[in-house]
């Protein structure tokens, strides 16, 4: 309703005895229209809120999570030090969520973002700059199951954080319509098993993480066994997994 009416929730409050317009009332049948059809309130309103800063989303990216906020959590635990010049790489950008917000948290941090979609990368870009955090943020088109990817990329990194495709793409149509019918397949889709972007990015992990740096994962449920074993088969020691607010294992954390 706030939406339709242009109006913030505290005006829309202050103003709630008022006849809505038929401008606004029109405009809120639209809306609502569009989510009787199951289209996420995060595509209709065009923005969502991720560890309270707000970020903009199309279709083209995934809508942001809670869940993924336990990644964000658990950065700020291991890099203890604030205002180290931390070298952070983000696989698989979508709306720039995780890179976007460690270089709010980390004002003197600079970061390197990879995204296979370019309609995607625009939306990581415009956040980017919209959050203050531009300069330091350097935004790429690239594909992790293309070969040279990594040399794309250069340079070692602190941390390395990635939330990539991790749904069984068998197992994406039974999924709620919200994400199956609206999400990007990109953003869901991780091979037959949910696993092919973890074994892409673990092929070329020791040559992006510095000795003592770290990287932190998001999985799927159930999959943190098998993520371990793949990061450990490359020189990486498993470390306790941090759960979400469901208690679901959901960020695995590996140390180099
Ligand atoms: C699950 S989404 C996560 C987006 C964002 N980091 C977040 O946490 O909301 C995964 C992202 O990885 C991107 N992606 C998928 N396959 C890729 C590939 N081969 N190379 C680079 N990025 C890829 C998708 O386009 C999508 O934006």
């Amino acid at each position: 309703m706030a939406h339709a009416a242009g109006l913030s929730v505290e005006q829309l409050i202050a103003r709630g005895n008022e006849a809505a317009p038929a401008t606004t009332a029109a405009a809120l049948r639209e809306l609502t229209a569009r989510r009787i059809q199951r289209e996420p309130m995060a595509y209709i309103l065009g923005e969502r809120e991720f560890w309270g800063l707000p970020f903009k989303v199309s279709p083209a990216v995934l809508v942001p999570r809670p869940d993924s906020e336990t990644v964000i959590e658990a950065a700020l635990s291991l890099l203890a030090d604030r205002d180290r010049s931390w070298r952070i790489l983000d696989l698989g950008l979508g709306s720039g969520c995780l890179l976007l917000t460690l270089l709010r948290e980390f004002p003197a941090a600079r970061g390197v973002g990879l995204e296979v979609s370019e309609a995607a990368l625009a939306v990581a870009r415009t956040n980017a700059a919209a959050l203050g955090v531009g300069a330091r943020a350097e935004l790429l088109l690239g594909d992790w199951r293309q070969p040279g990817w990594r040399e794309q990329i250069g340079g070692s990194f602190d941390l390395l954080v990635s939330n990539p495709p991790y749904i069984e793409a068998g197992a994406i149509a039974g999924l709620m319509p919200e994400v199956s019918r609206f999400e990007p397949k990109l953003a869901l889709d991780g091979g037959a098993d949910g696993l092919a972007a973890y074994r892409a990015i673990a092929a070329e992990a020791p040559r992006l993480v510095a000795p003592g740096g770290r990287l932190l994962l998001e999985v799927g449920e159930g999959q943190t066994p098998e993520i371990y074993r793949i990061f450990q088969s490359t020189g990486f020691t498993a470390e306790a997994p941090w759960k979400d607010l469901g208690g679901i294992d959901r960020v695995v954390s590996l140390k180099y």
